[in-house]
C-alpha cells in the first residue's frame, strides 16, 4: 500500500461502512492517510477491496470495546505512524427496547461499545495525538440530548460519550489536543433501518423542521470541519447536525403548520 510519509493521520473507528465509511473519505480527500477500524472483518475485508487503489488508506481489525485489542491496535499503529492528527471515535451500537425489557447483557453491550470504546481508544491514541496537537470527535446522538422511548441504553452512553468528551477538552486542551463531539440527528444508514421503524420514520420527519433524515456526508463536512484549522479554538463543544431537531423543543407538527 502507498503511503504519503508527510501526509496527516486520521483514525477512523467502525469505519467498514455507513457514517464511518464517509468520514474515512472526506479525510482521504483532504489528503489524509486513513486508518480504517472495525470489528466486522467481513465488510472490513470488502471494504479493503472496495477501495484498494483509490487512496491512502489502512485497515485494522479492531474491537473498541476489547480493551487489549484496542491497546495492540494502537501500538501497532503508532508504530507506523507516531503522529494522529485526527481521531474520529464512531464506532456504535443502537439496541432499541422499551426500558424494562433491556437486559443487563443489552446495557453492558451499548455501553462497552459506544462509553468504552471511545474512552479506550482515545486513551490509546494519545501519545499520537499529543505527538501531531491533533485532534478527537466523539460521534454521539441526538439521543444523548433529547430522552425518547426505547433509547434507555443507548440514549444514556450517548449522553455520557458528551460529558467524556468536555472532560478530555479540558484534560487535554491545555496540552495542545481539541476534543469535540457531533450529535447527529437521524441519518439513513443500516443502524437506522435496523432500529428505525416505520412509526419512528414518521414521528421523525413530523418533528425535525427541515423535514427530513440527515445525510452521511453532512455528518462527514461537520467532523472534518471540527478537525480542520478553520476550527482551531473549538474545543469541548458538542455541535447537534439534526436538521434543528434540538431546537424545535415542544416542536407539535400542529403547531408548526
Ligand atoms: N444512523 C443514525 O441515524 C445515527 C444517528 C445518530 C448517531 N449515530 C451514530 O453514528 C455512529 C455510526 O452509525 P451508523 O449509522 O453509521 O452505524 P452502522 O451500524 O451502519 O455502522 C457502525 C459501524 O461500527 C462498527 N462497530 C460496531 N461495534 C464495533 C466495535 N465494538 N468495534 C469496532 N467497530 C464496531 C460496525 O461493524 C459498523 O461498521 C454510531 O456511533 C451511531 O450511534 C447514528
Amino acid at each position: 500500500m502507498s503511503t504519503t510519509p508527510s501526509a496527516q493521520v486520521a483514525v477512523v473507528t467502525g469505519a467498514a461502512r455507513g457514517i464511518g465509511l464517509e468520514i474515512a473519505h472526506r479525510f482521504q480527500a483532504e489528503n489524509y492517510h486513513v486508518i480504517l477500524l472495525d470489528n466486522d472483518k467481513a465488510t472490513l475485508q470488502q471494504c479493503k477491496t472496495n477501495l484498494k487503489g483509490k487512496g491512502n488508506y489502512s485497515f485494522e481489525f479492531c474491537d473498541v470495546s476489547n480493551p487489549r485489542q484496542v491497546q495492540s491496535t494502537f501500538q501497532k499503529i503508532l508504530s507506523r505512524f507516531p503522529a494522529i492528527h485526527a481521531l474520529i471515535n464512531n464506532a456504535g451500537i443502537a439496541i432499541f427496547k422499551p426500558a424494562d425489557q433491556v437486559t443487563f447483557e443489552d446495557w453492558t453491550a451499548v455501553m462497552s461499545t459506544n462509553l468504552n470504546g471511545t474512552f479506550l481508544c482515545t486513551q490509546a491514541a494519545l501519545p499520537g495525538l499529543l505527538e501531531a496537537k491533533g485532534s478527537i470527535v466523539n460521534i454521539a446522538s441526538i439521543s444523548g440530548v433529547r430522552a425518547s422511548t426505547l433509547r434507555i441504553a443507548y440514549g444514556t452512553s450517548k449522553a455520557a460519550i458528551m460529558h467524556l468528551t468536555k472532560q478530555q477538552a479540558v484534560e487535554y486542551g491545555n496540552r495542545g489536543v481539541r476534543a469535540n463531539a457531533i450529535a447527529p440527528g437521524p441519518v439513513e444508514t443500516e443502524m437506522a433501518k435496523l432500529v428505525h421503524s416505520a412509526d419512528i420514520r414518521t414521528s421523525y420527519s413530523d418533528a425535525i423542521p427541515l423535514a427530513r433524515y440527515g445525510t452521511t456526508t453532512e455528518i462527514a463536512d461537520a467532523v472534518y470541519f471540527l478537525c480542520s484549522p478553520a476550527a482551531a479554538y473549538i474545543n469541548g463543544q458538542i455541535l447537534a447536525v439534526d436538521g434543528g431537531f434540538d431546537a424545535a423543543g415542544v416542536g407539535l407538527p400542529s403547531l408548526r403548520g
